[in-house]
């Protein structure tokens, strides 16, 4: 199989992390006889340096023609002061609307291997924490009408959160067919109690699940859903909830799992291509010091694989050498407990490729 793959390392620890992902996956296609063709695209931070642009035209271009992207992190102080339409995260977003990525999948599951690195007690976790939040991506407040008005003298600031029918059943089909293959428990988090939006997305979403009746669908608001996540976690199975409910959730669900180091995730549009990023930033803390957790990164590749290429039994071999590297007892800073083996990011790569080879 021959593959084009636009690689965005990005800004803060992107570079670090997604070396490691390439790595992983030129020996993969070495061993099981592919062509992965990598194409450096240039977008956030990085980009605006070298060209004062967050996103230029060539770089969508190049992700457009290719089978999927693969992308580190984009964003870090240095562009704090850009204008709205040139932060580095306004890259990622066009990059979301124009390659029409509106399904995000990003999974919690509790490692075995980490859960001393949960911050929840024992008996949360021997519950188990195995679910997936299902994230509109190209909707909602990130995409509605951001104003910054005067009015009486005085500035006024609004952003809508607008979502159409077609955009939610869109959402609500891939969460259903997700569902259905695992243990059929939808909870759909919204804010109905107050928002127009949460109202629309319940209607549809009940229409779309007459067509999915060996689903269980259930509904929660998502200040509740915040504290079940913790307090609770093992009752979830998938989760679909609209874009800044999914952000916020997923960096909930991902700690509670040990680290946001190890957390995947996908975005999908209606075809193949994809895009695949770990849902760790950029870190620019520790930025270029050979600290961060190559893994979110390198099990991103892994989705990648499966999701966009179909290779179900390479993307396999990663997570399963991935596992290997934590029984083994290597861990980044962000995973560290005692009596375990402190490891840089490349070391941590080197170690995962070793099983892979
Ligand atoms: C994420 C990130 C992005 C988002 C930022 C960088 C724009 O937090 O992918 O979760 O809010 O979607
Ligand atoms: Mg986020």
């Amino acid at each position: 199989m021959q593959k084009r793959i636009a690689v965005i390392y990005g800004d803060g620890i992107g570079r670090e992390v997604i070396t490691q992902a390439l790595k992983i996956l030129k020996v993969v296609a070495k061993k099981y006889g592919h062509t992965f063709v990598f194409e450096e695209v240039l977008a956030g931070g990085a980009a605006i340096d070298a060209c004062g642009e967050c996103l230029p035209a060539e770089s969508l271009k190049i992700c457009k023609e290719s089978d999927s992207v693969l992308l580190g992190a984009v964003g870090g102080p240095k562009w704090d002061n850009e204008p709205s339409h040139n932060r580095p995260e306004k890259a990622l977003l066009t990059l979301r609307k124009e390659l029409g990525l509106f399904a995000n999948i990003r999974p919690a599951t509790l490692l075995p291997q980490l859960r001393k690195a949960s911050p929840l007690k024992d008996e949360i976790l021997n519950l188990g924490i195995d679910f997936i939040i299902v994230r509109e991506l190209i909707g909602g407040v990130y995409f509605g009408e951001h104003k910054l008005e005067e009015i009486n003298g005085e500035k006024v600031a609004s952003d809508a959160m607008t979502y159409s029918a077609s955009q939610i059943e869109s959402i609500a089909k891939v969460a259903f067919n997700i569902a259905r293959n695992r243990k059929k428990e939808i909870v759909c988090v919204d804010k109905a109690n107050v928002l127009s939006s949460s109202r629309l997305w319940r209607e549809v979403v009940d229409k779309v699940a007459q067509n999915y009746k060996d689903v269980n669908l259930s509904y929660m608001y998502v200040d509740n859903a915040a504290m079940q996540i913790c307090r609770a976690p093992s009752q979830f199975d998938v989760i679909l909830t609209e874009n800044m409910f999914g952000d916020i959730l997923s960096d909930e669900a991902s700690i509670i799992t040990g680290t946001i180091g190890v957390i995947p995730s996908a975005s999908l549009s209606n075809g193949t291509l994809g895009m695949y990023e770990p849902i760790h930033g950029s870190a620019p803390d520790i930025a270029g010091q050979d600290k961060a957790n190559p893994i979110g990164t390198i099990l991103s590749a892994a989705m990648m694989l499966e999701l966009s290429f179909g290779l179900t039994k390479e993307s396999e071999a990663i997570q399963l050498a991935v596992q290997n590297a934590l029984d083994k007892g290597y861990r980044t800073g962000d995973m560290m407990s005692a009596g375990i083996q402190l490891v840089g990011c490349e070391q941590m790569g080197d170690v995962i490729l070793e099983s892979v080879m």
